[in-house]
């Protein structure tokens, strides 16, 4: 007993000493999604203004693929040093009952550093699709079923996430289309490569003000100030549905807690940085109130989405493998 908390002792006072110093040198933040998309582009604000309070260089790193277990389980294998980190989003909780045989466990295999932000989701269409309200949306999708292509990208993603609500709110399958992230997604929907999609508002809403896209509705429980047209699917008629991309920032498991505490304070900082913030509402989300960026936060909230999802996609029998 006595040689255990020596142990314990002496690896605190490492990592104590470790997180004096750190980071000595850069860091590197991996996306389990393609440059450009939203989580590409949420990961690379954040990570400019927690580079400043950390002294420090952030570098965003994709690695996409697989709903985003490609990165995830990259990040899952990386030195518990503080030097890798995962910027991820809902995508965690849903992946861990999507895929059956995951080469990571998600409640186990990683550190909590804190949340992010909560991003809005947009029903969207591509320019030519003769439905031009919500109403019209949900009937044309209801009555043309597997001949309507919707975008997602990738199982385990938010955008596949929206497709199953969606499809069971109005008890129709569609024909999914998938991407490797929104980025490649946008780009198709833009070009009229697919009918509908469901997309985070920091990507869907700059296309759709443009009307080079089609904006029917938002997930969130009241209009969005950057798309005021649109309603809410609530109000739309899809009673009840709602659904936010919240984003959380990891370490590996075992990294010190002193160095992730210290990465937890500069994401609070960085979440009350005026240029973060205003950045954020450029591209139509809000940081997530300082009192949420803790790992306390965030592991109690991935469990609660753990068990929230685990039976609802294990009912709708969607698996990815
Ligand atoms: C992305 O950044 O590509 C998205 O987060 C993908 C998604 O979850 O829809």
């Amino acid at each position: 007993m006595r040689r255990l908390t020596l142990a314990a002792a002496f690896a605190l006072a490492i990592g104590s000493a470790q997180a004096q110093d750190y980071p000595t040198r850069p860091i590197t933040v991996i996306v389990p999604f393609p440059a450009g998309g939203p989580t590409d582009t949420i990961a690379r604000v954040t990570a400019q203004s927690m580079s400043q309070l950390l002294g420090q260089q952030i570098i965003v790193e994709n690695v996409a693929g697989a709903g985003g277990t490609l990165g995830t389980g990259r990040a899952s294998r990386a030195a518990a040093d503080g030097y890798t980190l995962l910027l991820h989003h809902i995508g965690l909780a849903t992946a861990d009952t999507l895929y059956r045989k995951l080469p990571y466990a998600t409640r186990k295999a990683f550190a909590p550093i804190g949340l992010v932000t909560d991003a809005p989701m947009v029903f969207i269409g591509r320019s030519d699709l003769p439905a031009n309200n919500f109403a019209e949306f949900v009937a044309d999708a209801k009555n043309g079923g597997d001949k309507v292509t919707f975008a997602n990208a990738g199982v385990g993603s938010s955008s596949q996430l929206c497709a199953m609500l969606f499809m069971a709110a109005i008890q129709t399958k569609l024909t999914q289309v998938p991407y490797k992230g929104g980025g490649p997604l946008m780009n198709d929907m833009i070009g009229r490569q697919v009918d509908v999609g469901c997309e985070q508002a920091t990507a869907a809403t700059p296309p759709v003000q443009a009307k080079r896209i089609k904006g029917f509705a938002v997930t969130t429980t009241a209009r969005l100030q950057s798309l005021p047209d649109l309603p809410t699917a609530d109000e739309g008629g899809l009673k009840g549905f709602a659904l936010g991309v919240w984003h959380g920032l990891y370490a590996p498991a075992g990294t010190p807690a002193p160095i992730v505490q210290k990465l937890s304070s500069a994401l609070q900082g960085a979440l009350k940085d005026p240029e973060l913030i205003k950045r954020f509402e450029s591209i139509n989300t809000e940081p997530i109130a300082p009192n949420l960026a803790t790992p306390e936060a965030l592991q109690k909230h991935l469990a609660s989405e753990l068990d929230r999802w685990g039976p609802i996609i294990k009912a709708s029998g969607q698996f990815a493998d």
